[in-house]
């Protein structure tokens, strides 16, 4: 009797183990499996010509392209707006707040007529600038 509940009370032991190690063996696994794309998600930092270029085409270019260039800032090409207008560069890579453009634009003045980027765009602006503002 006492044998039966000894080796029954094993078996189950036995059992138990063997689910916890199959259960973490499996979030293991699916954890491996998705790391690349989570981290891709996180590391993907904007650059220019993919997050930044049709924002500015939509909200500035009237004014900073080709036909005309308030304060001599034109914002096509990310080499232009390093090199910057009137008050010089435009931007400083890494830092937001010493951006002159990202200023404006967080505070409204730019643009200062017609329909306005949205949060998301301006957020996604500010990680432009603070990683580096890649092309
Ligand atoms: C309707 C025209 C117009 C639009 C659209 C416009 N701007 Fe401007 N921008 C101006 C004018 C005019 C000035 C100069 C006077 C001033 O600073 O208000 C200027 C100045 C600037 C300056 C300062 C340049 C310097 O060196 O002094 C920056 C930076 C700037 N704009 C960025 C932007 C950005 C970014 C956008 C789009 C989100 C934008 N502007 C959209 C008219 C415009």
């Amino acid at each position: 009797m006492l044998m039966r509940m000894f080796s029954e009370f094993f078996r189950q032991l036995f059992l138990y183990g063997l689910y916890i190690l199959l259960a973490s063996l499996m979030t293991g696994c699916f954890y491996t499996l998705q790391r690349p794309l989570i981290l891709k998600k996180v590391d993907r930092s904007p650059g220019f010509e993919r997050d930044i270029r049709a924002m500015m085409q939509k909200f500035c270019f009237d004014c900073h392209g080709a036909k005309h260039r308030e304060a001599g800032l034109d914002l096509r090409t990310l080499r232009a707006i390093l090199s910057g207008g009137e008050s010089g560069p435009a931007i400083v890579p890494g830092i937001a707040e010493e951006s002159i453009l990202f200023e404006m634009v967080s505070d409204g003045h730019m643009p200062p007529e017609g329909k306005r980027p949205g949060a998301y765009q301006i957020r996604r602006l500010r990680q432009w600038i603070v990683s580096g503002a890649q092309p």
